[in-house]
């Protein structure tokens, strides 16, 4: 099932101030941005606006600041986005106040503007109703097309729906058909694949999955809690301890579906020169840590993945930011680039490391949502999506 929502296609927007919600919580490093990824993916709704006559608005937040601090400013956003479409596209120095309603009331139909880090107020995450209100004045109609935000019920992406009519933006829409395939009408044999740290991060997402998967591929550092339900030895991996008995239980009640690696790498510390060994699963030494799936199990992670009708990846298969536990992430990645099956990236982690292994654009999605994409396919509402008018 796509989106049921209305989408900025189902309104009229020309001669309008349209406010548009976009997620431009892009990584920086000393001001610049080193993955545009968010922006880039903004584009087609932004540009939809300006070709059909409406002053376009834009509203994000910038990383957690604690009020106004001048590094979470969103300046550099505005220079890459002037530099995309070509136009200038001034940075307010607020995102409400009589100096930005001025600003907004003077801009004519095509310009487009970018409100500083809405995040400066603290009404902004406490969905203040008033802050939403002045929010509202800007403009006539809301287009909410932040998906990486709609899990947050802030003002901006979901109080300020309340007093202005709200719209999906073109990424939302596109998100929610890619995830939503995934989930509702997946092309069989249906594969996931997970990774990351933590199974208690991941209970709500297996537990959606689980009956909708023909098979799940499990790695990361969570694998460990798997292997310790088992009764082997980790040696010094991750365990979640708290998670051991709902990991016997998914072994127990799932040993269909349930793929597990065979092989892990280990070493003594998790650096980027580390000396690795390979073992089995069950012979992981007492005084080491499991930090990669081995090249056997990356052998059958890869067949299980090209005999996919879908695949869908969420969290890395080992500490792929160090050179020596990268290979299991970068086979996974590799894996799905050559695959014919629809792929799907659930954002945050396995998202970089698509980007890292040059195969990003190799995939049917890549999500712009982390925490966004891992509560969709958790089978949450997304208070920012649930706020906007539903289709007729
Ligand atoms: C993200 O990067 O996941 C989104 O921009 C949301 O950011 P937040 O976790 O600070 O709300």
């Amino acid at each position: 099932m796509g989106l049921q929502k209305k989408t900025v296609k189902d309104i009229d927007v020309s001669g309008k101030k349209v406010l548009v919600r976009c997620d431009f919580n892009v990584p920086l490093d000393q001001g610049r941005i080193t993955d545009d990824r968010r922006i880039t993916e903004a584009l087609p709704t932004i540009k939809y606006l300006i070709q059909n006559g409406a002053t376009v608005i834009l509203a994000s937040h910038l990383g957690r600041p604690k009020g106004v601090t001048p590094e979470f400013s969103l300046a550099p956003v505005a220079v890459r986005l002037a530099e995309l479409l070509g136009q200038p596209v001034p940075l307010l120095p607020d995102c409400v106040g009589e100096a930005v309603k001025a600003a907004v009331d003077a801009s004519k139909p095509g310009d487009v503007l970018l409100l500083e880090n809405v995040r400066f107020h603290p009404e902004e995450e406490k969905n203040v109703p008033e802050f939403a209100a002045q929010l509202a004045t800007l403009a006539e109609i809301y287009v909410n097309d932040a998906f990486g935000t709609a899990h947050r019920a802030h003002a901006s992406t979901e109080g300020v729906a309340h007093t202005l009519p709200g719209v999906s933006g073109f990424l939302i829409e596109k998100e929610i058909n890619y995830l939503g395939q995934a989930v509702e009408n997946p092309k069989r044999p249906f594969v996931a694949i997970m990774g990351g740290s933590k199974v208690k991060d991941k209970i709500a997402l297996i537990d959606n999955m689980l009956p909708k998967v023909d098979r799940l591929l499990i790695g990361g550092g969570m694998v460990f809690t798997f292997f310790k339900a088992l009764g082997y030895e980790i040696g010094k991996s991750l365990l979640d301890e708290t998670s051991l008995e709902y990991a016997a239980k998914l072994l127990a009640e799932h040993p269909d579906k349930i793929v597990l690696p065979t092989d892990i790498v280990v070493a003594s510390e998790l650096t980027d020169t580390a000396e690795t060994q390979t073992v089995g699963v069950d012979a992981i030494p007492a005084n080491l840590i499991g930090a990669d799936i081995g090249p056997a199990s990356q052998a059958l992670f890869r067949e299980v993945i090209l005999g996919a009708g879908t695949a869908l990846w969420n969290g890395p298969m080992g500490v792929f930011e160090k050179k020596p536990f990268e290979a299991g992430t970068k086979a996974v990645a590799i894996a799905l680039a050559e695959s014919h099956a629809l792929t799907i990236v659930g954002g945050g982690d396995s998202a970089a490391a698509v980007e890292k292994f040059g195969v990003a654009d190799k995939m049917s999605h890549v999500s712009t949502g982390g925490g966004a994409s891992l509560e969709f396919l958790e089978g949450k509402e997304l208070p920012g999506i649930a706020a906007l008018q539903d289709k007729p």
